[in-house]
Parts: structure tokens; C-alpha cells; sequence
């Protein structure tokens, strides 16, 4: 019988492209790592990271009804929808981790779903996430491994990079900013 990792694994090698595969397992070991220097559950930490973007492989039109059906109160979703559904992700992630692996700890489901937006007064595992995800050791834009290196110093300072980086690309491509990673940013940098 397949204990719990391997059935994640399964999971996601059918369900990702190779590349988001590989960006799921060095998400998870980056989150191991934070998780080790800030006294976090590794094992939280590891079935968080891996977990992370399980729903990225799903088509836009696919995502926007699978979220329109299963998550709950997702705040602006006709505007995330709309302008920015690849975010949706997040949400979806969390109600598979749910259905599909039984995760029942509000912990690793949270921080599947604050993921890529954050959300004001987050715990300590969902920071993790939010910032092994955008500096896992497959992202190779310029800042990622300073701010890598950061994490396990001053995590608070890399977390607020994580935070800036995230938005100013978004302002750079002249995108829809969404206003839950405003508020994160709002509640964070004073
Ligand atoms: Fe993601
Ligand atoms: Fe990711």
C-alpha cells in the first residue's frame, strides 16, 4: 500500500508538467528548510510545500467552475476570474489537499490557499509557503537567491521582498493587481 507521499507524488506527476513537478518538490524542500531554521512542523511544512500548486495544472475555464463550485467565499472572485484566474489556483489547491488527501490541519490548508496573494496576520507555516514558493531553488530570476539566503537570516525582510517582487511584476506587465495582495503588503510593511 502507498503511504501518504508517495500517493502526493503520484498525484502530482499526473496532474503537473515536469517543471511545475520539479518547482512542487524544491518548494517543499526550501520549506523544509525554513521550516528547520523557525522551529515550524517540518512534516506540515513538507505536505504544505509539495502540495502547493496541485491545482496549477488545471485549464483557466476548468479552475474558474472547479472554484465556482467548491471554495468558499474567495473575496473579488468575479475579478479574479476575469482578469487574474491563474490565482485561483491557490484556492482550488486547498480543496483538493481537502478531498483528494484528507487533509483535515486549517495549517497546511491555509497556507496552500494564501499562497500567492497572503493575507494579513498569517501564520508562521503559511509565510513559509508563501515565500519557499517564490525563492524555491528552481526559480532563477535575479533576486531569488538573495532573498533565498535572507530567508534564513531575517525572515521578515524576505518576506517583504517575496511581497514587493510579487506586486511590482505585476504592476510591470500593467496587469490587475489584486487587492488581497495590497492588503497583505498594507499589513505587513509598517
Ligand atoms: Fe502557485
Ligand atoms: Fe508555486
Amino acid at each position: 500500500m502507498k503511504n501518504f507521499e508517495e500517493k502526493i507524488f503520484d498525484y502530482l506527476a499526473s496532474h503537473l508538467s515536469p517543471k511545475r513537478f520539479e518547482h512542487s518538490y524544491q518548494t517543499a524542500k526550501f520549506s523544509v528548510e525554513l521550516a528547520s531554521v523557525y522551529g515550524v512542523d517540518i512534516l506540515k511544512a513538507q505536505t504544505a510545500g509539495l502540495l502547493h500548486d496541485c491545482a496549477k495544472g488545471m485549464a483557466e475555464k476548468t479552475l474558474i467552475s472547479f472554484c465556482r463550485r467548491n471554495c468558499k467565499d474567495i473575496e473579488d472572485f468575479r475579478n479574479i476570474a476575469k482578469y487574474a484566474p491563474k490565482i485561483l489556483h491557490s484556492f482550488a489547491g486547498s480543496v483538493i489537499a481537502e478531498k483528494e488527501f484528507g487533509i483535515k490541519d486549517a495549517g497546511i490548508l491555509n497556507a496552500v490557499k494564501n499562497h500567492t496573494l497572503g493575507r494579513p496576520d498569517m501564520s508562521m507555516l503559511e509565510k513559509i509557503i508563501f515565500v519557499a514558493d517564490a525563492v524555491s531553488y528552481d526559480r532563477k530570476y535575479s533576486s531569488a537567491s538573495k532573498i533565498r539566503k535572507l530567508a534564513k537570516t531575517d525572515f521578515d525582510a524576505a518576506f517583504k521582498a517575496v511581497m514587493y517582487d510579487k506586486i511590482e511584476y505585476v504592476l510591470r506587465k500593467g496587469a490587475w493587481l489584486c487587492p488581497k495582495a495590497l492588503e497583505t503588503w498594507n499589513y505587513y510593511a509598517v
